[in-house]
């Protein structure tokens, strides 16, 4: 089946690679030149493990293609909006660009269409991009039959290939039966995953999933504040809690909180959900409040246990906002990275993929090719992201090169026995 995907980002590169692979014909719709070109050189603009490679494989068996021009849908009966709903300043999601989209189909279509919303957007969003290609027909005199479907995303940066070709559910919102036959076929690979519903119900699907996932783990990151303070261990106690399968393991792992482009901006977008609708969403705001101060928690007890932190040294092991991607958004390592340099800290960091990034908000850091080198003289060492080679770097050398062995692992990663004659600090654990 011929495929539009609108919106070449991360979900939109990685939704046209798996729907290539499922044997699909895709074309890959965007408007910077300069993506296109990249993308047709068979080279990412995000760095996700193992989708370049199946990229340039499609791109050989020319089952993928790009164009910067919207009018390559009527190539197509299924038309996938992939754009970006960033944050607005009051936390709504923006629907600027999936807005704009709806507008330049509504101009170009020529055919039957199913638009398919692949974009996290707010309940009752289909009804507005079907408005706006109504008008848009009305606007050409032109009758076309097309329907809105919901089909959101759960992909995960780092796996997202996997999570697109290994799906838990697919979640298909839409109302015709004939859309229903068309989606079975293009999701003809996962046929026993497919969950339809209504269009409304499944928006609300993608925020309430990311919001519970982001409940776990604030749940799991106040616990370990309450863990410090009557001598449990939060991992034991998360393990514990964990073998209930109503509960299960995922998702409790205590730490210094979330970051990443989806849950801070989808806990917020769907408190704003509530407010329009009336609804005072406390325990969401719960979460986000806990996640708000978890860094700063953290910190309070960085600066307490080393007696201040001016003129120290201080080490930051891990940039970006979870281990294999280089994406840095709402990372937990920026707030950390702020309050040491605000308290005059002497910065040094390290982290395999995520530094050219960090050195353009911060430049003051000394950032190291290498964790020892970053160690080096250090009277602390605060370990921020669980990247493997920070987890399994030789700790015994790394003991002869700092000036005071004492690690504050901000994500409960480092073994005990790698730690001989360290003080360590996690996260809702006791203090060796
Ligand atoms: C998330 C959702 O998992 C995915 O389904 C959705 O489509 C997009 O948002 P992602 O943001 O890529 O995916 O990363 P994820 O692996 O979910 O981690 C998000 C953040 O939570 C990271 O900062 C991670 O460090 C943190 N986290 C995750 C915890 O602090 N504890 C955990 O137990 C799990």
């Amino acid at each position: 089946m011929n495929v539009a995907v609108i919106g070449m980002g991360y979900v939109g590169t990685t939704m046209s690679v798996a729907l290539g692979l499922d044997g699909h014909q895709v074309f890959g719709i965007e408007k910077d030149k300069k993506k296109i070109q990249s993308l047709e050189q068979g080279s990412l603009p995000i760095y996700e493990d193992g989708l370049e490679e199946k990229l340039r494989e499609l791109l050989l068996s020319k089952q993928i293609s790009f164009s910067q021009y919207i009018s390559a849908i009527n190539s197509c009966s299924v038309v996938m909006i992939a754009v970006g709903t960033p944050a607005s300043e009051d936390g709504r999601a923006d629907l600027t660009y999936v807005k704009k989209v709806a507008s330049q189909i509504g101009k170009h279509m020529k055919s039957e269409k199913l638009i398919v919303i692949k974009s996290t957007v707010p309940v009752g969003t289909g009804d507005v991009v079907k408005q706006i290609i109504d008008q848009e027909l009305r606007r050409r005199g032109v009758d076309i039959p097309f329907e809105i479907i919901s089909n959101p995303e759960f992909l995960r940066e780092g796996r997202a290939l996997q999570d697109a070709r290994n799906p838990d559910r697919i979640v298909i919102g839409c109302t015709s039966s004939s859309a229903k036959k068309t989606m079975e076929a293009l999701y003809q690979s996962h046929i026993d995953k497919l969950y339809f519903t209504t269009v409304r119900n499944s928006e609300l699907i993608k925020y309430a999933s990311n919001a519970f996932l982001a409940t776990k783990i604030s749940f799991a990151n106040e616990l370990a504040r309450l863990s410090e303070k009557v001598g449990a261990n939060i991992t034991d106690v998360t393990k514990g809690m964990g073998m209930d399968n109503r509960i299960g393991t995922q998702f409790l792992q205590a730490g210094i909180g979330y970051g990443g482009s989806c849950f801070p901006k989808d806990t917020d977008a769907l408190l704003q959900i509530g407010k329009d609708a009336g609804i005072d969403f406390t325990l969401l705001q719960a979460v986000k409040n806990v996640n708000d101060t978890q860094v700063k928690w953290f910190l309070n007890k960085v600066e307490t246990t080393i007696e201040g932190l001016a003129n120290k040294k201080i080490a930051v092991l891990g940039l970006t906002f979870k281990p294999h991607t280089d994406d840095i958004r709402e990372s937990p390592a920026i707030r950390i990275l702020d309050f040491l340099l605000h308290k005059k800290a002497r910065v040094s960091a390290y982290d395999p993929k995520g530094i050219p990034a960090m050195q353009r908000i911060f430049p003051d850091v000394t950032y190291s090719a290498d964790p020892l080198e970053a160690v080096d003289q250090a009277n602390a060492v605060i370990l921020a992201t669980e990247w493997p080679d920070i987890v399994k770097m030789d700790w015994d050398m790394a003991l002869r090169k700092v000036v005071n062995p004492i690690l504050f692992d901000g994500r409960n990663v480092v073994e005990s026995h790698l730690l001989r004659g360290w003080d360590y600090y996690g996260v809702g654990v006791c203090v060796s």
